[in-house]
């Protein structure tokens, strides 16, 4: 029998629970669904295997030509992740991503938002540096994309930020302009995840081209409020 309360909402009747013969429990504490909370051990683990993956490639003129694997930097606990190109000079010497001229202004911009640097996860689209430090070619972005998505995927950021052409190429295809596309909070989907975007020109970018900084810093600004509206402790 269901009681109605006149003043509240349905009550269920006990002696109705009671004849399902069930011994529910009520409890007012929320159920924790998430049983397989990343762990560091786990979230370093899976890092291992991707950066293995990278490295067992075969057939890539990048890593063939490169000293070494050029993976990431920062913490991969962060909520903010960044993605470059690729490695160039300085990064292919020292194994660190943006490590170089491009990587002192990302510092730079970095702080003033009031970010450290370390405390953002650092990657790039190629991990190897290409020939004569040239772009990355259509087909090896697509190829280091997959890499990518699933390091997103690991990183699982709440903000992500793409520094130029290439990172917007890898994610979102060649169609489209950097020009028409930055400073515009972005969705992207990997595995049934929605991930928060923005993409912005890269630092080499504006050292070659410094009247376009007025444009990165409407970024930043924008990057520094969806952190404060999200209450992303970073
Ligand atoms: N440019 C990039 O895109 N990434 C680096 O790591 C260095 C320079």
């Amino acid at each position: 029998m269901i009681v109605k309360d006149k003043n509240q909402n349905d009550i269920i009747d006990q002696e109705l629970i009671n004849s399902f013969e069930i011994n529910y429990i009520f409890e007012s504490k929320p159920i924790n669904r998430f049983k397989n909370k990343p762990t560091i051990e786990n979230t370093n683990y899976k890092l291992n295997n991707l950066k293995t993956k990278i490295q067992n490639i075969n057939n890539c003129d990048l890593k063939s030509n490169a000293k070494q694997l050029v993976f990431n930097d920062g913490d991969h606990r962060s909520p903010v992740m960044i993605v470059g190109e690729g490695p160039g000079q300085k990064e292919d010497d020292l194994g660190k991503p943006f490590v170089g001229d491009a990587g002192q202004l990302l510092n730079k911009m970095l702080s003033a938002i009031s970010i450290k640097r370390e405390n953002v996860y650092i990657t790039n689209v190629v991990n190897y540096i290409p020939p004569n430090n040239r772009k990355p070619e259509q087909a090896e972005i697509n190829r280091y994309s997959e890499f990518l998505r699933e390091h997103i995927s690991i990183i699982d950021p709440k903000i992500l930020i793409l520094m130029g052409s290439v990172a917007m190429e890898a994610l979102f295809g060649f169609k489209i302009k950097i020009s028409k596309e930055r400073g515009i909070w972005k969705e992207l989907i990997i595995s049934n995840k929605t991930y928060v975007v923005m993409i912005t020109f890269h630092p080499a970018y504006l050292l070659r081209l410094p009247d376009q900084k007025k444009y990165s810093w409407a970024d930043l600004k924008e990057i520094r409020k969806k952190i404060d509206e999200l209450k992303l402790k970073i």
